[in-house]
């Protein structure tokens, strides 16, 4: 299901329904890069359908690995042949990240120790995002990289890599994950001491492709050289993708949304503590682990207009959720965020277009560096706002916009494909 680049919101008075979302984005790039380093064909259900996903599998196949895929109606079907530790080849022309930070970013450090040159680039919103994160720590690897001004295309010479100990000034698990997946081809230990933890999912699928990798709340170290061995495992539904519903169940009275089958990795739920703290009635149940990553139902209930002040602390762990819970402000309370500029670095500079977007259709938000704060006093009246680009923006005016009074418009919805092709068609289903 492909989105149209102009959807209408009807506004709703509740949502309800029993619905899964696509297969998790951060775990699908991770299994198809660490399948393609194992030795031997790897089978994964379920992998994210979106256009992120596709883009790490399109890389990978230009980098010599086979890979056969098949729509199903929980997301990809996908068979990777592996081609071992270091045993991928040098791609024919530029690998086309597409809109996908994580693709590029992964990519390049597994690329940091193939003794060849590649080329990665992307789509003009990825060749703004800053690159010297990784340029850094690849670089002292033993690897050469070039970004004309820190941005894509990145030139990536590999080469024989030594482990490192590294301290990233951000907190990244984009920046994690290259480090890691580089020490992977390194020789010797490395280890990577974060200023606060990020999602784990690197870490743990390295332990399922049977690498020791070891880990903890904000640290994680490898050792360089080991074999992975195939993997047969189902993607979870994304808990980023769940958080729009599970913000509309909490803003309107009456509501009940249950998610099946979505990941419950502890390190992506902060935003389920936050609804819990407005009052929502929020039950997570894990009945499943498969690759290490725990899945199960996730089921919200109305609450949730209370005041909400988030600061530095936790934003890393809510940084893909901060545009749901600034839709879920717009119901009513106020939410007010410091602390996370890195907004402004992801697929669009989600600081000043949330709070474009929100205003567009009537919100009371404004702008702050580092932040934002927007204040639900008033039902939002509706309007015509531009998604800039970025799908989590897409999904988050979409949401506002069913508390609103009329009908409001949403420009450039077709950005929702880079993680969610049938947003607006769950949207329609589950709106009552
Ligand atoms: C991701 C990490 C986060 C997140 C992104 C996915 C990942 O980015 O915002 O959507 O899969 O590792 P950063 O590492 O840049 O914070």
């Amino acid at each position: 299901m492909v989105a149209r680049s102009i959807e209408i919101v009807t506004p709703a008075s509740r949502v309800e329904g029993r619905i899964f979302v696509p297969g998790d984005k951060s775990i699908s790039h991770r299994y198809a890069i660490v399948a393609a380093l194992a030795t031997g064909t790897s089978r994964f259900e379920g992998m994210s359908s979106g256009a992120d996903a596709g883009a790490t599998l399109s890389c990978l196949r230009q980098l010599g690995v086979p890979i056969r895929e098949r729509a199903t109606e929980t997301g990809r079907a996908v068979e990777i042949d592996g081609r071992g530790l270091g045993g991928l080849s040098a791609p024919g022309g530029t690998l086309d990240a597409a809109n996908s930070g994580t693709t590029l970013r992964l990519l390049a450090g597994v690329l940091a120790g193939h003794r060849f040159t590649s080329i990665l680039s992307g789509d003009a919103s990825l060749r703004r995002r800053p690159m010297r994160r990784m340029i850094d720590p690849l670089t002292r690897m033993g690897a050469r990289l070039e970004a004309p001004g820190g941005h894509p295309p990145l030139t990536i010479t590999g080469a024989a890599l030594s482990g490192i100990d590294y301290q990233p000034p951000v907190p990244s698990a984009q920046v994690k994950s290259a480090v890691l997946l580089a020490g992977l081809h390194a020789a010797g230990r490395t280890l990577v001491t974060e200023p606060a933890p990020t999602r784990d999912h690197t870490e743990r699928a390295l332990g399922a492709f049977g690498a020791r990798a070891v880990y903890g709340p904000g640290w994680a170290a490898v050792e360089g050289g080991q074999a992975l061995a195939p993997v047969e495992a189902r993607v979870p539904g994304d808990p980023s993708a769940a958080a729009f519903w599970a913000v509309a169940a909490a803003a309107l009275p009456g509501s009940e949304i249950e998610i099946l089958g979505v990941g419950l990795n502890p390190t992506r739920l902060a935003f389920l503590d936050v609804l819990r703290r407005l009052g929502a009635r929020v039950e997570a149940e894990a009945d499943s682990i498969e690759g290490g990553e725990p899945a199960g139902r996730l089921t919200v209930r109305p609450g949730g207009k209370g005041r909400l002040e988030i600061g530095p602390d936790e934003v890393p762990g809510l940084i893909d959720e901060l545009p749901a819970l600034a839709a879920l402000a717009t119901f009513g309370g106020e939410l007010a965020v410091s602390g996370a500029a890195e907004l402004r670095v992801k697929e669009s500079d989600r600081i000043t277009a949330l709070v474009a977007g929100l205003r567009a259709l009537g919100a009371d938000a404004e702008e702050r560096p580092d932040g934002f704060v927007v204040r639900g006093g008033r039902r939002l009246a509706g309007g015509r706002a531009d998604a800039a680009g970025d799908h989590r923006l897409a999904m988050a005016l979409a949401i506002a916009a069913l508390g609103a009074e009329a009908p409001s418009t949403i420009d450039g919805a077709a950005a929702v494909d880079v993680s969610y092709p049938g947003f607006f068609a769950t949207l329609r289903s589950v709106s009552a």
